[in-house]
C-alpha cells in the first residue's frame, strides 16, 4: 500500500486572495494558474500496519505538519482505512518564501496518498473528496492537480483546464529575491485582508472581470491581453494588503526594481508580463522566443540571488511502481 507521485508548483495569473469559509478554506475568488514542470515535489505515501502514528519526512528532516496529518485523515475516512502512513517528500522548491511550495506538496501528497490507498487516479479533477482535501491543505493547490492553465471556480471549487502544456509555449521566468522565509504566511494573511482592508470588497467585486479577460485572451492566444490582466490582477491583490491594519506588504524594493526591468523589456518590444505572490520574487511570462532575453534582464537586477526558468507542465501524476 504505497504511492510515490510528482507535482509542479503553480502560479496564479489571476490571483487567489481572500476566503469565504476558513475551515473548509473555501476562496472568496476564482482563480486561474500555470502549472510548471518544475521546481515540485516528490511524495511518497506508504500506509503501514507496523507504524503507531503517522510520520512526515521533507527533504530528510523529520517534521509535525498537522496539515500532512489531516489529508492522511481524509484519505482514511474516504478508504475506509485505519492504518498510519509514512510520508516522505522531496522538494525541489529553492525556498520557502512564497514561492508556491505548499501547492505542489498538498498536490503531491493528496495523489500519493490516494493512490496508496488504492482510490482511482485517472481522472483527478473528477473526484471532488480528492480536490477537497488537497484545498483544505493548501487554497491554490488543487489548480496543480492539473497541468497547463488551470482554472479554479470560486462557486464550485472545481479544476478546469482551460489550456492543456503543451498547447502555447510559454516559459515563466522566475526572479527569486531571498530565501528567507515570508513574514506573514497567507492564511493569517488572507484573514487580515479580508477584516481590515477598505478595499477587500472591492478586490472581491473586480474579480470575475480579471478572470473573464485572461480567459478570452487565452483563447486568442493573445499574450499581451493575457499580461495586461496578469499584472492588473496581481498589483489590485497588492493594493488590497498594502490597505490593511497593520499594512501587509510582501513586496521589496528589489521587486519594484525587477517591475522596472519588466517594462523596459515591453519598451523593447518583449511580451514579458510580471507577478508576485505573498513574497517579494517576481515572475515573468512571455513567448519562450524570449526567455534567454528575460532571463538576463533579471540577472541583471541588482540583489536578485537567482533566475530559473520554467515550462509549462503536466498536471499532478504518478511515478514509479
Ligand atoms: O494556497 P495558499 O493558501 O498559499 O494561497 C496562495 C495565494 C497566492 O499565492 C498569493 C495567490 C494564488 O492564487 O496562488
Amino acid at each position: 500500500m504505497h504511492a510515490t507521485a510528482r507535482a509542479g508548483i503553480n502560479i496564479a495569473l489571476v490571483k487567489y486572495w481572500g476566503k469565504r469559509d476558513d475551515a473548509e478554506n473555501l476562496p472568496a475568488v476564482g482563480s486561474l494558474s500555470l502549472t510548471l514542470d518544475s521546481p515540485g515535489t516528490t511524495t511518497t505515501v506508504r500506509f503501514d500496519a507496523g507504524l503507531p502514528a503517522d510520520r512526515f519526512t521533507l527533504n530528510g528532516q523529520e517534521r509535525a505538519d498537522r496539515r500532512v496529518f489531516q489529508a492522511l485523515d481524509a484519505v482514511r475516512a474516504h478508504a475506509g482505512l485505519a492504518l498510519r502512513a509514512q510520508v516522505t517528500s522531496e522538494n525541489t522548491v529553492p525556498t520557502a518564501s512564497g514561492l508556491a511550495s505548499s501547492a505542489s506538496g498538498a498536490a503531491a501528497l493528496g495523489l500519493a496518498a490516494w493512490a496508496a490507498a488504492g482510490l482511482p487516479t485517472d481522472d483527478l479533477a473528477a473526484q471532488p473528496a480528492l480536490v477537497a482535501l488537497v484545498r483544505r491543505a493548501s487554497g491554490s493547490a488543487p489548480r496543480s492537480l492539473l497541468g497547463g492553465l488551470v482554472e479554479l471556480d470560486r462557486d464550485t471549487t472545481a479544476v478546469t483546464q482551460v489550456l492543456a502544456p503543451q498547447a502555447w509555449d510559454l516559459r515563466m521566468v522566475i526572479a527569486v529575491m531571498t530565501h528567507q522565509e515570508k513574514k506573514v504566511k497567507s492564511r493569517p494573511g488572507m484573514t487580515l485582508t479580508r477584516e481590515t482592508s477598505p478595499y477587500y470588497a472591492a478586490w472581491v467585486e473586480h474579480h470575475a472581470a480579471d478572470l473573464a479577460a485572461a480567459r478570452a485572451a487565452i483563447d486568442a492566444r493573445d499574450l499581451d491581453a493575457l499580461g495586461a490582466a496578469m499584472e492588473r490582477s496581481t498589483l489590485r491583490m497588492h493594493a488590497c494588503m498594502l490597505a490593511a491594519d497593520p499594512p501587509l506588504r510582501y513586496l521589496s524594493g528589489r521587486t519594484l526594481d525587477a517591475l522596472d526591468a519588466v517594462e523596459a523589456l515591453r519598451a523593447d518590444g518583449v511580451s514579458a508580463w510580471a507577478t508576485m505572490d505573498a513574497g517579494p520574487h517576481v515572475k515573468v511570462l512571455c513567448h519562450a522566443a524570449d526567455a534567454a532575453r528575460v532571463h538576463q534582464a533579471l540577472i541583471d537586477v541588482v540583489g536578485v540571488s537567482e533566475v530559473l526558468v520554467a515550462r509549462p507542465g503536466p498536471g499532478a501524476r504518478r511515478v514509479g511502481g
